[in-house]
Order: structure tokens, then sequence, then C-alpha cells
């Protein structure tokens, strides 16, 4: 099973993250869970949460890029949901095996990724794969769809099938999506 984690702060007026979605919210077995409308308070119901995670076999962080880095929903949903004891720490194994995949969405070109002491997008999925990899998850090659402020219908139709490519190859595979997948 795929969970999507989808965090987007207004997701009515969303376009690239819609429009990938759409491209893969007819497969069997995905589930998608829009933090935003489901905690429209911030108050996430955690049990919920883990029931979901302990359900998938991959677990997918989709979210548009804000200042470098997630939404604050996704945030707090990674600092509630997983709990020592559950994601981490003594007997904390609910992650151990399972594939992680980021897929986000940016305005910006590469161009926009060069700033700073530590340039190049790859820096900014650091904090997510330690995460992944400190629970003992298996980190997949990121999914970015880039130059959103300016891409057309077209673009966002191709970068949609990726999208959906890359589930399906998880999908195909019965025993989840070991990490030798040619995800590229
Ligand atoms: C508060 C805020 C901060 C943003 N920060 C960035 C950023 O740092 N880099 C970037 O490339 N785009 C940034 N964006 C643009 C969004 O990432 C972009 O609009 C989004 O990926 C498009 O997806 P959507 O059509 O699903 O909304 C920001 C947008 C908002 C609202």
């Amino acid at each position: 099973m795929i969970l999507i984690i989808y965090a987007h702060p207004y997701p009515r007026h969303s376009r690239a993250n819609q429009g990938l979605l759409a491209a893969v919210s007819d497969l069997p077995n995905v589930e998608v869970r829009s933090l935003y409308d489901l905690y429209p308070d911030f108050n996430i119901d955690i049990a919920a949460e883990q029931k979901a995670v302990e359900r998938a076999d991959l677990v997918v962080f989709q979210h548009p890029i804000q200042w470098y880095s997630l939404p604050p929903l996704m945030k707090l949903w990674i600092d509630k949901v997983l709990e020592h004891g559950w994601a981490y720490g003594h007997e904390g194994n609910a992650l151990n095996g399972k594939h992680c995949l980021w897929a986000v969405t940016t305005g910006g070109n590469e161009h926009h990724f060069e700033l700073g002491d530590h340039p190049d997008f790859d820096v900014l999925a650091q904090p997510l794969q330690a995460t992944a990899i400190y629970c003992g998850m298996h980190w997949l090659p990121y999914f970015a769809v880039h130059n959103t402020f300016v891409c057309d219908e077209i673009a966002l139709k191709a970068a949609g099938e990726e999208y959906r490519r890359r589930l399906t190859a998880c999908l195909s595979l019965k025993e989840g999506c070991p990490p030798e997948v040619d995800f590229g």
C-alpha cells in the first residue's frame, strides 16, 4: 500500500500538486491524507496517522516547497507522529523496512537553489532523508517538479505521468519497493 502524506496549505489553490495527485489517485492501494483538509486546526490525530503509516509499504511525503523547507503542518506531522517507542528508540520499529519517497514541487528553477554556503537542491532533502534513515526506512531517489511558476500544462501533465510511473513501479512489486528498483 502507498500512503501519500500530502501537505498543501491551500489545497484548492494548487495547480502542480493537484495535477500530481490527479495522476495517481485512481491507482489501486493508494491512500492520500491531505493534512490541511484533515487538520485545519493543526490538531493531528496521532493514532489515526500511525495506523495509516502501519498499513503502508511506501510512505510518500508530497508538498510544495516553502522557504526552502516543508509546510508547517508537515513538519508538525513529523514531530507528532514519529513518536519515541513507535518510530524510534526502544521498540520503536514501526517504520522499519518501509520505503520513503519525497515528492516535492518548487516555484523556482535550479538557479533558485544556488544560494548560501550549501547550495544545490539535494541539500534540501537532508532533514527528511536523515529522519527516514534514522527510523529505519529505505530512502528512494526523490521526485521533484521545478519551475511551477512558469511551467505549462504540458509540462505538468508529463510530471504527473512520471509520478504515476514511479508509484506504479512500487505497486507492481509484491514485496513493496526494494531500494535496488530503478526509479530514475
Ligand atoms: C510561503 C511560500 C513560500 C515559498 N517558498 C518557495 C521557495 O523557497 N522556493 C521555491 O522554489 N518556491 C517557493 N514557493 C513556491 C511554491 O513552492 C510553488 O508555488 C508550489 O510548488 C506550486 O505548487 P502548487 O501549484 O501545488 O501550489 C513558495 C510558496 C509559498 C506560498
